[in-house]
């Protein structure tokens, strides 16, 4: 990055104060030190988001999103960091200068624009074949027997690609667009060195962004033939992993409902939108990913699956709950009757039938477990011991102890065995995460497995160290050995290890910058904790001994329950190493003791 524009970046920071950026997307009430207000970014009843004015970032405590300006509005709008940055400037009245952008940036959203125009000409095109060619007609036929009336082809302004190999290419062609662009659509091929139209034959079905804007299409087959459907492949504007189809369409209802819905099918979505059910998504043949979840929870509250009743429908929705939990949402699963799918079902019950359904719905977990349970012969032990295990994952992904405590009653109930042995597997479950080390932690700033006391040091540490980086050179030799068992917090000690000779605030800034989110999002938490700010210089010296003296009790205790499992295999296999591992473990209890002697 050149200096002008870190200058430029420096100027839009500067000018647009955090508290009142996110003031005009969520109201904030002030207490204490910071603002406070429900999260926009997951579903919540008493807030838990704050936002710092004095550090300018901001931190949910719930779902543990947090960062500076930039990131808030890039998450808010969905948008990257360079799209944000200049929305701010808008807002501050900078002017953005072209120089500021490097060739690469202008040439790449040059060449994105070109996408979007080249789709729109398409979208119009292949509406137009629909609505006034003969071959349309027959597509009209179609739609009308699946019950699409010509309002719902207006609202999801649906097209016809003509039977033919040239026709797209000659006419969107003709209004400008460049064989170059219409192949990085997706919407023209090459073929023995010929350039054929991608879609031949088929409704079209455009995919928007949330904006309107056309970013692909789906070509359905008119009946039975094959490949049913073929879609854009990935382009610069088009990730299936972050698109919902629909959502330009749904966006009002959902929020207004704070509920989504999601269907597996282009024509689920459709048909129930054109029965009235209006707050309606599909993910496109693709599982249900994070990015989905994240976009439905900055919309919603609550997410309903309405995925295909067959085996691998109830397979993708167990998924999907999950995905959906971990997102903060509220998750239900619906069943829809004898092996239909939602667009069967509505065009033959209609909306209040399927409105009931909706009502009806299965509570994510418990669908989870009774999925789990139907899969296992549970009427035999080995049966009912995989179910367990099958299970719990799903009471782990929980919000909390009491929440799993009454699905664990549900899935003693199911299985006809004691509630003490699930709660026991839950637990070892829980416990055996820390002892699998940082690898196989889940990745969240604050990772389940790790013990409160062993999270709250590591933390105090760094927000120690975030405000004073003199500390580092004092105490950080020695904790290279023993390192964090976070593995994000290991991250952020390792980049202050690079950073040490900045000042304070500019270290802060660069971590709050940083690349990664977990890291950006875990240094505004320890931020936020605002613990070690008043702190005498010998208080600090103090606080940060004993946050360094538990980290190694933890560490040195995992050491030892390591080398004491070495040492009892040896013993067994008569293994000449185990005088070796004795004397480890020796040593180790003894640094353990006088640790703890000095409490
Ligand atoms: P479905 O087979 O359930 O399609 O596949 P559908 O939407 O219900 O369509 P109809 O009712 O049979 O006309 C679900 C989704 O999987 C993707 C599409 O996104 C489809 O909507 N899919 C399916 C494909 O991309 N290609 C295929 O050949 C089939
Ligand atoms: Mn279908």
């Amino acid at each position: 990055m050149d200096q002008n524009f870190e200058d430029f970046k420096q100027k839009v920071k500067d000018s647009s104060d955090i508290v009142e950026v996110i003031s005009s997307y969520v109201s904030l009430q002030k207490r204490g030190r910071s603002y406070w207000a429900c999260c926009p970014f997951h579903g919540e009843k008493t807030p838990s988001f704050s936002v710092n004015r004095d550090g300018q970032f901001f931190y949910c405590f719930g779902c543990h999103t947090g960062g500076d300006v930039f990131t808030f509005v890039e998450k808010m709008e969905n948008i990257p960091f360079a799209e944000a940055l200049r929305q701010l400037a808008e807002r501050a009245h900078i002017p953005v200068p072209e120089s500021h952008r490097t060739a690469a940036d202008i040439r790449r959203a040059r060449a994105r624009e070109e996408l979007y125009k080249v789709n729109e000409l398409a979208g119009r095109y292949f509406e137009a074949c629909l609505a006034k060619t003969e071959y349309g007609k027959t597509a009209r036929e179609y739609l009308r027997q699946r019950g699409i009336t010509d309002e719902i082809i207006q609202r999801f302004s649906l097209g016809a690609s003509l039977p033919s190999f040239g026709s797209l290419r000659r006419n969107v062609g003709k209004k400008g667009a460049t064989d170059d662009q219409m192949l990085r659509a997706g919407l023209i091929r090459e073929k023995n060195g010929r350039l054929l139209d991608a879609f031949i034959g088929r409704v079209m079905i455009p995919i928007k962004d949330p904006r309107g804007r056309v970013i692909a299409f789906g070509g359905r087959v008119l009946g039975d033939g094959l490949p049913k459907y073929i879609n854009t492949g990935e382009t610069d504007i088009f990730q299936k992993r972050d698109t919902l189809f629909g959502l330009d369409v749904a966006i009002r209802a959902i929020r207004a409902a704070k509920e989504a819905i999601v269907v597996e099918g282009y024509m689920d979505a459709i048909s129930l939108h054109a029965a009235g059910v209006d707050r309606v998504v599909a993910s496109l043949g693709t599982a249900f990913s994070r990015d989905h979840a994240k976009l439905l929870a900055r919309l919603a509250e609550q997410v309903v699956f309405a995925y295909d009743s067959d085996d691998a429908g109830r397979r993708n929705a167990v998924r999907a709950v999950s995905i959906a939990k971990a997102a903060g949402l509220a998750v239900k699963v619906l069943n829809v009757p004898a092996g239909k799918d939602p667009d069967e079902y509505v065009r033959k019950a209609g909306k209040e039938a399927f409105e009931d359904l909706v009502r009806h719905a299965w509570d994510g977990t418990e669908f989870q477990i009774r999925y789990a349970v139907s899969h296992e012969n549970v009427a035999d032990l080995a049966g009912k011991v995989r179910a367990v295990s099958n299970i719990v994952p799903y009471l782990q992904e929980c919000r909390n102890e009491i929440e799993a405590a009454g699905y664990m009653k549900l899935a003693a109930q199911l299985l006809v065995i004691d509630e003490g042995l699930i709660l026991s597997e839950y637990r070892k479950g829980k416990s055996r995460r820390v002892f699998e080390g940082p690898a196989s932690l889940p990745p969240q700033p604050v990772p389940q497995g790790i013990p409160d006391a062993l999270s709250q040091a590591e933390s105090g540490l760094l927000s120690l160290f975030l405000r004073h980086p003199d500390l580092l050179s004092q105490w950080g030799d020695k904790l290279w050995e023993t390192g964090f068992v976070s593995p994000v917090r290991q991250q952020i000690y390792e980049k202050l290890l690079n950073l040490q000779q900045e000042a304070p605030d500019r270290i802060r800034t660069r971590l709050l910058e940083d690349g990664e989110e977990a890291v950006r999002a875990e240094t505004a938490r320890i931020l936020s904790l605002d613990e070690t700010s008043d702190m005498t210089e010998e208080a600090r010296q103090q606080s940060a001994a004993d946050c360094l003296r538990r980290m190694e009790l933890h560490h040195l205790e995992t050491e030892y329950a390591r080398h004491s499992v070495l040492a009892g295999r040896y013993a067994k296999e008569n293994d000449a190493r185990l005088s070796e591992e004795l004397q480890i473990c020796n040593e180790l209890r003894g640094k353990i003791t006088k640790l703890y002697g000095n409490d």
